[in-house]
């Protein structure tokens, strides 16, 4: 049984691309062995994450990344049963948040993790990865 989860949470210190690629480079090599895919998105303080894949497996990967000192303020937005992946092409896919870009600020001035909807988070990321774009999120 598939399971899709994401959560939000707030970078404890700078989000510098050594900190990042460690993340991503732990994830990419975790996940590929584990049948985990998603995405995960960071800047602005915030990272916002997508996991898939066998239930099991994401739920021991959530509580690992729950005890994480490298951010805090962890909240669960969505948790579904699924029987087919969104984000299957990654093993852990990136996105920049922190990007200025005025076009995705215009296209998404809603973009605030912590009061949306999980299904409007999803939502937003399919369209960030079909778009292969970054969006900003809004200055804490
Ligand atoms: C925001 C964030 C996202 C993470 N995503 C993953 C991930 O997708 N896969 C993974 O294996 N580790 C991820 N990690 C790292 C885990 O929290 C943990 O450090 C790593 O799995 C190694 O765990 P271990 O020290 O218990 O072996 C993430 C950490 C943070 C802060």
């Amino acid at each position: 049984m598939q399971v899709r989860l994401l959560y939000v949470s707030r970078a404890v210190g700078p989000q510098t691309t050594t900190v990042t690629g460690s993340i991503l480079e732990t994830a990419r090599q975790h996940n590929q062995s584990n049948g985990i895919t998603g995405v995960l998105c960071q800047g602005q303080g915030l990272f916002l994450q997508v996991l898939e894949g066998e239930r099991s497996p994401v739920n021991r990967l959530y509580a690992r990344i729950l005890a994480d000192p490298r951010h805090q303020d962890v909240e669960l937005l969505h948790f579904e049963e699924i029987s087919q992946r969104r984000f299957g092409n990654w093993s852990m896919a990136h996105v920049d948040l922190s990007s200025t870009d005025p076009m995705i600020q215009l296209q998404h001035p809603e973009f605030d993790p912590y009061s949306a909807t999980g299904a409007l988070m999803l939502a937003q990321l399919d369209d960030l990865l079909a778009s292969g774009q970054p969006i900003r999120t809004p200055l804490a």
